[in-house]
């Protein structure tokens, strides 16, 4: 088991890149695959279907947005970043087959994708071992690209996500996503720290059902953070409260 890694432990697992593959695949190249973008919209659909809040374009985009922005910020490789963000792209379309399994899932159904457009083999298994590594049921950060997803992932909670407004006196899952106005990762490099700055409304949610639910996914983040050699902090309307 991965536990607290230094970054330059991290760093030798995954050589530093110092110029790009001309022929690399790219962020942009995954963004826009027409099998890529169907999958996405397959996967939402699912979950709009058993009511779970959106896991669609939006969500993924901000996960590979977020993902590649820890990497960046921590000075981590270049490659890494790029693959940080291939990897929030893909994460979630396993949701297509069904939710429980669906980080193995879209591990898996990412493999040939991948293949196809012709990233090397090295690279896939880092990409699908953080995806198949993202969920809190059974993941761990194995890499940096896996640290980074995880913590990208663990940190889209926001009203937008919420399908049904009407739910939110039901739901406490979209009660929770409902309350969130923003959400911001902070990555302070020479401190190492990153930080989950949450502002939430807290006349439709309480802080404490904010971690009733998400206490597993914060265990994850610190998890994720200690991997990449920081430790996490949570902000919830200006108050430390991990
Ligand atoms: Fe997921
Ligand atoms: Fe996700």
């Amino acid at each position: 088991m991965v536990t607290t890694n230094t970054l330059q432990t991290t760093a030798e697992v995954v050589p530093s890149q110092q110029e790009l593959d001309p022929n690399r695949v790219t962020v942009d190249m995954v963004r826009n695959d027409p099998e890529v973008r169907t999958l996405i919209d397959c996967a939402d659909r699912y979950l709009a279907a058993i009511g779970y809040t959106d896991h669609g374009f939006g969500h993924v985009s901000r996960v590979a947005i977020r993902a590649q922005k820890i990497l960046r910020e921590l000075g981590i490789s270049e490659r890494e970043v790029e693959l940080a963000g291939i990897a929030g792209f893909l994460h979630d379309i396993g949701n297509m087959i069904h939710r429980q399994g669906h980080a193995h899932h879209s591990a898996l159904l990412s493999v040939p994708i991948l293949k196809r457009m012709g990233m090397p083999l090295e690279e896939i298994a880092i990409v699908v071992g953080a995806i198949a590594n993202h969920h809190e049921d059974c993941g761990e950060p194995v890499s940096n690209v896996s640290a980074a997803l995880i913590l990208a992932d663990k940190s889209d909670v926001l009203r937008s996500r919420v399908r049904n407004p009407k739910m939110i006196s039901f739901d406490i899952h979209d009660r929770v996503n409902y309350a969130a106005e923003r959400s911001e990762i902070i990555v302070e490099k020479e401190r190492h720290l990153i930080t989950l700055k949450l502002k939430i409304d807290t006349s439709l949610c309480q802080v404490i059902d904010y971690f009733e639910i998400f206490m597993t996914r914060m265990t994850m983040s610190r998890r994720g953070a200690n991997y990449l050699n920081c430790d996490f902090r949570l902000i919830i309307n200006d108050v430390q409260l991990a």
